[in-house]
């Protein structure tokens, strides 16, 4: 029997890596697949959602109904979200989002005759998910990841104040078997009032827990 506890609610996932470019060539980027996002992005679809995924390059094709934006960079996944974000009730954010972006873009691509040594200086790029956090509207629902490789539930926590998220998914990405480029997760719900440590379960079965800790502890506030 399938749910259709999300019927009528408009979901928001940001998904898969983004590229953040040194050349017209050249980018730094991370392993993030996309697979977290879109398992729930067709968990919440399968559930009655209209969901809308802001997806960096990644190779996964879905259903035709699941709305995709593609983009590639931080801040083009920033300028997407902030221009859309107020259309949705519950707004996930799965991407790997790269933290940094190089400083100085090259026109043209970059020689090695030109240089012995090269350096690369990085300044910050938005934060997405804190921009969701501290705009939120009452009627939202805004959903973090924590990628942790120590300390996972307090650094988890502290993302979920200062980010102003209902909810934060922590995984611990140097387990076997969690986080980037594999099928399967291994994660831990955490809200203000609530701790939930998951076993090892798929990644469409981990979307389907999430919906289930929505439906369940945040959507009747
Ligand atoms: O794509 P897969 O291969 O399936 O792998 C899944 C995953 C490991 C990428 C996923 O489970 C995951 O952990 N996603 C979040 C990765 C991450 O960037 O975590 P973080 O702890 O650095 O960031 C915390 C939160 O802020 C995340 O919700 C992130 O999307 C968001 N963020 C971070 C930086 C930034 N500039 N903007 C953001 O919105």
């Amino acid at each position: 029997l399938e749910k259709k506890d999300l019927d009528g609610k408009r979901v928001l996932i940001t998904a898969g890596p983004t590229r953040e470019y040194l050349d017209p060539v050249r980018f730094i980027s991370n392993r993030s697949s996309g697979k977290m996002g879109f398992a729930l992005a067709e968990e919440a679809y399968k559930r009655g959602a209209k969901v809308t995924l802001v997806s960096g390059p990644v190779n996964i094709q879905t259903y035709a109904d699941i709305e995709i934006v593609n983009v590639e960079t931080a801040y083009e996944m920033y300028e997407e979200v902030k221009s859309i974000k107020d259309k949705y009730d519950i707004l996930i954010f799965s991407a790997a989002v790269a933290d940094f972006k190089p400083k100085n873009f090259r026109e043209s691509k970059i020689k090695k005759e030109q240089e012995q040594e090269l350096q690369i200086e990085l300044q910050k790029n938005p934060d997405i998910l804190k921009y969701a956090g501290e705009t939120k509207k009452d009627w939202q629902i805004v959903v973090g990841f924590s990628a942790e490789t120590e300390n996972l539930i307090e650094n988890s926590k502290k993302k979920l104040y200062e980010k102003n998220a209902d909810l934060i998914v922590a995984n611990n990405v140097l387990q076997e078997g969690a986080g980037f480029n594999v099928d399967t997760n291994i994660v831990t719900l955490i809200s203000k009032e609530k701790v939930l440590e998951l076993p090892k379960l798929s990644k469409e079965e981990v979307a389907g827990r999430i919906f289930d800790f929505i439906v369940d502890y945040l959507c009747r506030r």
